[in-house]
C-alpha cells in the first residue's frame, strides 16, 4: 500500500483527479472502476473541469461501478447511477454505452455472472476507486466473516444505513444492495482508494494498520500490489 496524506478532501481531488487525467490521456480506451459517495466527488469535478478545459477526453473510456441499491428503479434521483450521471458522466464527452452498471433490480446470480463476464470481456478494470466505510466496508461488502468473490446481493448494516439514509427524503432508504465482490475488486490491476474526515480515522487505522481479516473488509487491500490510499489529515490521524 501507498499512502499519501493530503491538507483536505480539496487536495486530494486535485492529485487523485491530476492522475485519473494523466492516466486517461496516456490510455485512451481504460477500463476505470467507479464509486459513489461523497469522497469521490472531487476528483470527479476536477476530471470534469479538465475536460471543459479541453484537457482530457473519456470519449474512449469504459467504467463499471461498484454497487447499485437494489428496489428503486435506475432512475430514481438517489440511485448511484443517478449519482454517477450527475457528477461525472452528463458532465463529460463519455459514451454511455461504454457506461455498465449493476442492475439493483435483476436476479442477483444472472446479475453478478453478467457484471463479471462483461468486465472480463474489457480485459478488466485498469483502476478501481474506493471509498471506504466508517465500518471498513469497501463497496457494499460490510464486515462479515468471509471475502466475498464476485457481485452479490447484500443485506445493507444499521452503520450504512445511518450514514446515507440523509440523502433519501422521498422514500425509505432500501435495505439491499447490489454490490461487486472482494475478489472483483481485488483483480482490479491498481486501487485507488480516497478517505476523508475524522469519522474515518479508526477504519482506516484498521485497513492500513490491523490484521487482514473480514471484520475489516478494507484490510485486505494490504494484499494488492499497486494500491494508492489517499487520505486527509484528519482521515490520518490515527496512524
Ligand atoms: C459507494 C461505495 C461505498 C462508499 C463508502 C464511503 O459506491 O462503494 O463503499 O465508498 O460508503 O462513502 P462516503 O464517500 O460517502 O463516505
Amino acid at each position: 500500500m501507498e499512502i499519501k496524506v493530503y491538507k483536505n478532501a480539496e487536495e486530494i481531488g486535485k492529485a487523485a483527479g491530476q492522475l485519473y487525467v494523466d492516466y486517461i490521456n496516456a490510455n485512451p480506451s481504460c477500463v476505470l472502476g467507479f464509486a459513489t459517495g461523497a469522497s469521490p466527488v472531487p476528483t470527479y469535478d476536477y476530471i470534469a473541469e479538465s475536460y471543459k478545459q479541453g484537457k482530457v477526453s473519456l470519449k474512449g473510456v469504459s467504467t463499471f461501478n461498484l454497487d447499485e441499491y437494489c428496489d428503486i428503479p435506475r432512475e430514481h434521483k438517489n440511485s448511484y447511477y443517478t449519482f454517477m450521471c450527475e457528477n461525472l458522466f452528463s458532465r463529460t464527452d463519455i459514451d454511455m454505452a461504454n457506461v455498465d452498471f449493476l442492475d439493483g433490480n435483476a436476479d442477483p446470480d444472472e446479475e453478478s455472472a453478467r457484471y463479471a463476464a462483461a468486465i472480463k470481456a474489457k480485459g478488466g478494470i485498469d483502476i478501481q476507486l474506493l471509498g471506504i466505510g466508517r465500518n471498513g466496508h469497501i463497496a457494499f461488502n460490510e464486515p462479515g466473516d468471509e471475502f466475498t468473490d464476485e457481485a452479490w446481493k447484500v443485506t445493507l448494516t444499521q452503520s450504512t444505513i445511518d450514514a446515507n439514509s440523509i440523502y433519501f427524503d422521498d422514500i425509505p432508504m432500501p435495505r439491499y444492495a447490489l454490490t461487486m465482490g472482494i475478489g472483483s475488486i481485488m483483480r482490479s490491476k491498481k486501487i485507488i482508494m480516497i478517505a476523508t474526515g475524522e469519522s474515518k480515522a479508526q477504519a482506516v487505522k484498521d485497513m492500513i494498520k490491523g490484521p487482514v481479516t473480514p471484520a475489516c473488509p478494507a484490510s485486505i487491500l494490504q494484499q494488492h500490489g499497486d494500491a494508492l490510499i489517499f487520505l486527509d489529515e484528519a482521515a490520518a490521524k490515527l496512524l
